[in-house]
């Protein structure tokens, strides 16, 4: 754990450079607007520890799997969003002294996030040459208002000392992956071009052969004057390619250096053509010039902000966190495309390869739902509609037919990635994480459309999926379910995982009330569909069947759901008995160990009770909650917003700030000691839920907005604003106090506890809680 970060209710904040924290703050500082993103590396040299990363949504390779040995079925490649040509370089010489901060001594350091304007700012003096000294402010961003242009304005002064200077603004597409399997490099040249608009680089993946370009131009301000770049300014090398200035400056000036980049991908212009746009749009970004973007920017965020702040008052260190973790969600998805997605690091380390993992499902589809327009959330729909066909080849591949899908548990374009066994092949609760997002967005926006037009294939081939999957035990005269992992990755291959085999029984019911309703609504597309897929109704009596008898694993003493058959057989004991030495387990004890013992590593049962919560009592949460929650060693990011958002519906009100504090700061203060590797931004989504689901409790019942609040006794109030079908609220949540503001001019019906309220538009309706 670190607490070297300042608190700040909207910027990210740190002062001082100490190099040994820089990889964490390289991932904390990082910047993207949904299409591209960037660690947050210095634009000057830096010959210290680094993760250079630089990232385009959707440009990956399918590096060639490497496990220690095959097993029948495994995917021959992990797909994974890669390094791409790093814009961001500008390599300083001070009288031909290479300016590297790992190689002088630097004072005034800080570095800044602003995320309510959303760009990254840096300052720190530095001396160079026995006794010169400089001093650095730079500023930089990725446009979220046009996600193809990025800026950078670096503005160097000689605070005592007369020099030459000579600026290297490069473009470097000669960039690596740390997490290469073999280490291959992963692009080719295709070309390279300088213009009086900048110096351009087009590069190509190898196999999967997108084709990336990136230009810049590069503008120095010296005395007020532009200094030109003459002709013998530009450099070229494989992959490659730098604007080269030389000037002189005297003691006391400085020379302000701005950058403006433009990223295109094959992914969205014609790969021939990619060289004349990017140029266009590059020449397009310097007539508007640097301020003007970074207005236009400030104005984009000012727009995410309006649908998706939260405001606590009293508690500065977690007003920072629940912005820093909004921030970073729409930096890494912005929701505008559906063929991308949210990676589990976004664009802030290779960790999880850039790939799509059942967190979007499960965690951060609530999020967008209320924090961003409709569209977006139906846009992660629709990427997994989009996967459908290759869902159902997954399933033909393991031996599924008749049209079952298994989604894959990594992926980038709909092929599974992941390569080890317990995972890939019984990891696959993934499936029904992604029904119930279907159930989850209609029953938030009522686009029941969705459900003929795209939800009801999906349903089908997944409900196909378990109905094969299980088998009917003559033993229990039940049907069972074999062979998984559940949430809990701390268990593999275990027979009977209750809330595999409860999840599947729900899916199999809901995919049946979906056919049912798509047949009332729409009889022509029922039809359409039930031919497409070569439905035969015999199904549907196979799916009640199975519904009704499914075995689900059940403690009578306990009165307890168990999480699979046998867990009870394990030596039992809880967490609070482990030596803190012996923490987190997955780096202290063997695997082995760890597998046979009763410890879990994130929401298993309890991830089922989140997920249907209404179909248990709250004593039954409360017995389950009780056992289970300290066998949990939270060693998933995702395990302590689920607890969060349970113990609040529990009434533990101190339970569920302590789950939220072990969410809300985990990358800001390195809970885990593993920033550096990147952000755990698919968790941040669930920080967001345990203030919404858990503290405000809530809910969509009887079709309308539900609520259960209370204020954590560390804060005076907390104000959070969410877009609920085609209105803005906002909700403040005070001592003993909740109000609703409706900025709709329509009526709303919202239930706070046991009382309905009808709030006119434009109107507050203050309720006592
Ligand atoms: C968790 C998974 C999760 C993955 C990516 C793993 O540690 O156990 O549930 O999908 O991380 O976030």
């Amino acid at each position: 754990m670190k607490n070297y970060i300042q608190a700040d209710p909207w910027n990210i904040i740190e002062e001082g450079f100490d190099p040994h924290l820089n990889k964490i703050s390289e991932s904390l500082f990082s910047i993207g607007n949904g299409k591209m993103g960037q660690r947050a590396n210095f634009e000057e040299a830096y010959s210290g520890e680094s993760l250079q990363g630089s990232y385009v949504a959707g440009i990956y390779f399918p590096d060639k799997t490497r496990v220690g040995w095959w097993k029948n079925g495994y995917p021959p490649t992990f797909d994974k969003v890669i390094n791409s040509t790093n814009w961001i370089g500008i390599d300083i010489y001070i009288n031909n002294v290479l300016l590297d901060l790992a190689q002088c001594q630097v004072t005034q350091f800080k570095r800044m996030l602003n995320m309510q304007e959303g760009y990254l700012q840096r300052t720190f003096r530095a001396t160079i040459n026995e006794g010169q000294e400089i001093e650095v402010n730079s500023i930089r961003f990725c446009s979220i208002a046009d996600d193809e242009i990025g800026a950078i304005q670096y503005s160097l002064t000689a605070l005592n000392f007369d020099a030459a200077i000579k600026v290297v603004s490069k473009l470097d597409g000669d960039i690596v992956n740390e997490d290469s399997n073999y280490d291959f490099k992963f692009w080719e040249p295709v070309a390279d071009q300088q213009s009086e608009n900048g110096v351009f680089l087009q590069t190509k993946t190898l196999k999967t052969g997108f084709e990336l370009c990136v230009g810049a131009k590069t503008q120095i301000y010296a005395d007020g004057h532009l200094v030109k770049l003459n002709q013998q300014g530009v450099l070229q090398q494989n992959k490659w390619i730098a604007e080269e200035f030389h000037l002189d400056i005297t003691s006391g000036n400085t020379i302000n250096i701005v950058k403006l980049a433009c990223v295109q991908s094959s992914l969205n212009h014609p790969a021939e053509a990619l060289m004349a746009t990017c140029e266009e749009k590059l020449a397009i970004a310097n007539t508007v010039g640097f301020e003007k973007l970074k207005e236009t920017q400030k104005v984009a965020w000012a727009n995410k902000w309006l649908q998706s702040d939260i405001q606590i008052e009293g508690d500065v260190k977690a007003q920072q966190a629940i912005r820093f973790n909004i921030f970073q969600l729409f930096q890494t998805y912005t929701g505008t495309d559906s063929r991308l997605n949210i990676g589990p690091k976004g664009f802030t380390g290779e960790k999880y390869a850039g790939a799509t993992y059942w967190d979007t499902e499960a965690y951060c589809i609530p999020f967008y739902l209320s924090t961003a327009p409709q569209e977006v959330g139906r846009n992660l729909l629709v990427y997994r509609y989009n996967h459908l066909e290759k869902a159902i080849e997954n399933a033909e591949m393991l031996g599924f037919k008749n049209g079952a899908a298994l989604y894959p548990m990594v992926t980038m374009d709909g092929t599974e990635s992941h390569n080890e066994w317990e995972i890939t092949f019984e990891e696959i609760h993934r499936n029904g994480a992604i029904a119930y997002a279907i159930y989850n967005y209609i029953n938030y926006t009522q686009d029941w459309d969705y459900l003929a037009q795209y939800g009801l294939e999906v349903l089908v081939a997944i409900a196909r999926f378990w109905a094969q999957r299980v088998n009917w035990s003559e033993e229990r005269e039940k049907y069972v379910m074999l062979g998984v992992t559940g949430p809990n990755e701390y268990e593999n291959n275990v027979n009977n995982n209750w809330y595999t085999n409860y999840l599947a029984v729900w899916c199999l019911n809901y995919t049946r009330e979906a056919l049912d309703y798509v047949k009332q609504k729409d009889v022509a597309r029922f039809e359409a569909i039930l031919d497409k897929i070569s439905f035969d109704l015999e199904e549907f009596e196979l799916w009640q069947e199975i519904a009704d008898n499914m075995y689900y694993p059940y403690h009578e003493k306990l009165k307890i759901y168990l999480q699979q058959d046998g867990y009870l057989d394990k030596e039992q004991w809880l967490v609070k008995d482990l030596p803190a030495s012996e923490r987190p387990l997955n780096q202290k004890w063997s695997w082995d160990r760890i597998l046979r013992s009763c410890f879990i590593k994130q929401a298993d049962v309890l991830q089922g009770m989140y997920f249907f919560e209404d179909q248990f009592d709250l004593e039954d949460i409360r017995r389950n909650f009780d056992f289970y929650e300290p066998r949990t060693v939270h060693e998933s990011s995702l395990s302590p917003c689920i607890h969060s958002i349970l113990a609040a519906k529990l009434n533990d009100e101190a339970r569920a700030y302590e789950f939220y504090l072990r969410t809300a700061r985990l990358d800001l203060d390195d809970y885990n000691n593993d920033t550096e590797d990147g952000l755990h931004i698919t968790s941040m989504a669930g920080t967001w839920m345990s203030i919404v689901q858990g503290f405000a409790g809530m809910r969509i019942k009887n079709n309308q907005l539900y609520f259960q609040p209370f204020l954590p006794e560390q804060w005076k109030s907390f104000t959070f604003n969410i877009g609920f079908r085609g209105k803005i609220l906002s909700i403040r949540i005070s001592k003993g106090e909740m109000e609703i503001e409706n900025t709709s001019s329509e009526v709303l019906d919202v239930q706070v506890g046991d009382a309905n309220y009808s709030i006119p538009g434009n109107s507050s309706q203050i309720i006592n809680i």
